[in-house]
């Protein structure tokens, strides 16, 4: 028979064993997990397997993560925000020692996205962009501020006309929002948040079918071909197809399954058809108060949208048939026009639409009286800058001359040279010549300037 302390040493390693075996299961069950990834990854990229743990350590934390051995695969999120400085916690959150994935995801911010209003404050608005002193730099409180994310335009026209509240002046923004520095008469003070459980039978409708219907930038996308898209920044700057389909190399993420990101990738050379997975999907009824879809898209992805020629796809998917537009208003993307002011605000709470959108057919055509205004590039345009050195299809230097808005934001790839103007597409990098209306024998009226009015006799027919 066993001594007590035979006993006790039996005891202690099977103890031990036990503990042992149990460490090795769980270590075991997490190289399966991760090694599967890997597995799949090597085999549908066809490149020769090399598995094994991959840590990085970023230099903005120090601290090692091991995310990327199962999201191997997975882009870099961009050029100005490289792996080997973020790494992925820094926007992510997460615990980066983990290789057990709901272990790994306990604590991600923002769910999917990072970048969703809600947490704004924690992530992009953390230390990087907001709080400097220039204000073009402070996109996370712009776009919080802006027409795209308050919505307060809208909700108060629909309130007004259903007799919810006794003027038109905007109450409510999507999300209550403020702004400590109203610098004209025309910037709102402040937003109060639009009721969660509103009493008024017109704000419960609106709140049913228009608010929680997907088309600002803190709601869900409607889960729709077309529709796909992410909320917050990356509503603009992560692209989905219409499809909504994964295109990239990380296999934790399917590929067959609808409502992902194309790639894991920010650009600021945003196609037209980003911009529409919100714009010109549909009509408001003001009358039912609800979003009326248009019936006239055809089905994505293969084989129609993938294979039709560029032109057919834009002018079928660009704009609705009810609508009236210039040859350059669908041949060119939303980008070319619209500013990052007019996409993303200035900093100040606009009443409504109307006083933020300030781009107008004159602003490259110029008037039958007046060419276009242009302005030479000089260090003081950092903003404009800075964009053209984050966009790969054209440049911008120093002494160049470009044509520039009524609110003085320069349109860095409309250039001017001889006399001869020309437009760089931000998003293809084709070329086109952008001719004035002086001297065109154009039959305008000068004092009319609205898109409008140039559709009588510029419109293009579908
Ligand atoms: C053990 C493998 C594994 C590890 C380690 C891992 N992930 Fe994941 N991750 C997955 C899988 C699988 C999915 C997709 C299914 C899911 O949501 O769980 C995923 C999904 C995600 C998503 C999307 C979540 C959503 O709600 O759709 C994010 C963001 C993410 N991971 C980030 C990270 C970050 C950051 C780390 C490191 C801190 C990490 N992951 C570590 C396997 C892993
Ligand atoms: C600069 C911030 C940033 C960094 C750094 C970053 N991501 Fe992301 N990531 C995002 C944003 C924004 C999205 C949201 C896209 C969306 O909602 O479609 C995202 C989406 C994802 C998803 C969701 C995929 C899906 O559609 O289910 C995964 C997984 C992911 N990131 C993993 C990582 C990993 C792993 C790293 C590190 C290698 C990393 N990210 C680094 C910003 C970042
Ligand atoms: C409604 C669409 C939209 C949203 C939402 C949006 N952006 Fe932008 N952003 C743009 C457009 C348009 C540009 C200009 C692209 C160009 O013409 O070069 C831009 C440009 C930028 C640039 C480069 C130019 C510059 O000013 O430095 C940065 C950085 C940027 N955005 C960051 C952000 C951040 C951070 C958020 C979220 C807080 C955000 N954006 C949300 C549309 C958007
Ligand atoms: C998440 C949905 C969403 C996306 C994506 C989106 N918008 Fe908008 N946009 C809106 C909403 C909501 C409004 C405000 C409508 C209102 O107040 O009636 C708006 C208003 C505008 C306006 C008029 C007001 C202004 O600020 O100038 C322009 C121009 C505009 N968007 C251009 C763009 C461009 C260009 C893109 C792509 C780079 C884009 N939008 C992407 C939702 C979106
Ligand atoms: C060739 C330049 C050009 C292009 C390209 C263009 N727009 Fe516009 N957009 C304008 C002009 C000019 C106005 C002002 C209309 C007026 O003067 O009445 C405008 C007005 C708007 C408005 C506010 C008024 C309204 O009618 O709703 C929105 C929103 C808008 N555009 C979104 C877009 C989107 C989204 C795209 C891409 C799908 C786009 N635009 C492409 C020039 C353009
Ligand atoms: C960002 C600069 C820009 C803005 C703003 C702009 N255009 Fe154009 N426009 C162009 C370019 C570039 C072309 C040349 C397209 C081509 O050659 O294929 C063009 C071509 C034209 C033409 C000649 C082609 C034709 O249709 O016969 C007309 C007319 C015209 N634009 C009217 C307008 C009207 C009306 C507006 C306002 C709704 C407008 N443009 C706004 C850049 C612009
Ligand atoms: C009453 C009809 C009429 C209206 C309204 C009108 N135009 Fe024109 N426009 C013309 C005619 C005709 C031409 C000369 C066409 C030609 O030479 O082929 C012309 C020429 C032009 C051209 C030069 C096109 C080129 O390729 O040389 C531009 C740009 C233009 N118009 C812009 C505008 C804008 C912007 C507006 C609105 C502010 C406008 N037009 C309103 C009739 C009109």
């Amino acid at each position: 028979m066993f001594t007590t302390l035979q006993r006790k040493i039996l005891f202690v390693t099977g103890v031990a064993l036990l503990i042992g075996a149990t460490a090795f299961a769980v270590w075991q069950s997490g190289q399966v997990e991760w090694q599967t990834y890997q597995q799949q990854y090597f085999a549908q990229t066809a490149r020769p397997a090399d598995i094994r743990v991959r840590q990085i350590v970023p230099k903005m934390t120090g601290q090692p993560e091991l995310c990327t051995t199962c999201h191997i695969g997975l882009a870099e999120i961009s050029a100005s925000h490289p792996v080997e400085v973020f790494g992925c916690t820094t926007c992510h959150g997460g615990n980066g020692l983990s290789l057990e994935a709901a272990q790994a995801h306990a604590g991600l911010v923002g769910g999917k996205n990072p970048a969703d209003m809600s947490v704004l404050a924690q992530t992009c608005g953390e230390g990087c962009h907001a709080g400097h002193a220039q204000p073009d730099l402070n996109h996370a409180t712009r776009v919080q501020r802006s027409v795209q994310g308050t919505y307060a335009g809208a909700i108060a026209a629909v309130r007004f006309a259903f007799g919810a509240q006794a003027d038109p002046a905007p109450l409510f923004g999507v999300y209550g929002v403020s702004d400590p520095a109203p610098a004209a008469p025309h910037h709102l003070p402040e937003l109060a948040p639009f009721p969660h459980n509103p009493d008024h039978p017109v704000d419960r409708q609106f709140a049913q079918n228009c608010l929680d219907s997907g088309c600002h930038l803190s709601a869900e996308a409607r889960a729709a071909p077309y529709f796909y898209r992410a909320t917050g920044c990356a509503a603009c700057h992560v692209i989905y197809e219409d499809d909504g389909l994964y295109r990239g190399d990380d296999p934790t993420i399917p590929r067959n399954e609808p409502g992902h990101m194309s790639r894991h990738q920010f650009t600021t050379a945003i196609p037209f058809y980003q911009c529409n997975h919100c714009h010109n999907r549909g009509n408001y009824s003001l009358r039912q108060m609800e979003f009326v879809l248009r019936d006239d898209l055809p089905p994505t992805g293969p084989p129609l949208s993938a294979q039709m020629p560029p032109e057919g796809r834009r002018l079928i998917e660009y704009y609705q048939p009810i609508g009236q537009f210039t040859l350059c208003e669908w041949e060119l993307d939303c980008i070319e026009c619209h500013t990052a002011q007019e996409a993303m605000g200035d900093g100040h709470i606009y009443p409504d639409q109307r006083e933020m959108q300030y781009t107008q057919c004159r602003t490259c055509h110029g008037t039958a009286e007046q060419l276009p205004d242009v302005v030479t590039v000089s260090a003081e345009h950092q903003s404009a800058l800075r964009a053209a050195r984050l966009n790969p299809n054209y440049s911008l230097e120093i002494g160049d001359r470009v044509l520039v808005t009524e609110r003085g934001e320069l349109l860095g790839n409309v250039k001017v040279e001889n006399d001869q103007v020309t437009l760089t597409s931000k998003v293809s990098g084709q070329s086109y010549p952008v001719n004035p209306v002086l001297g065109s024998g154009c039959q305008q009226n000068v004092e009319q300037q609205e898109s409008r009015y140039c559709h009588e006799c510029h419109a293009y027919q579908r």
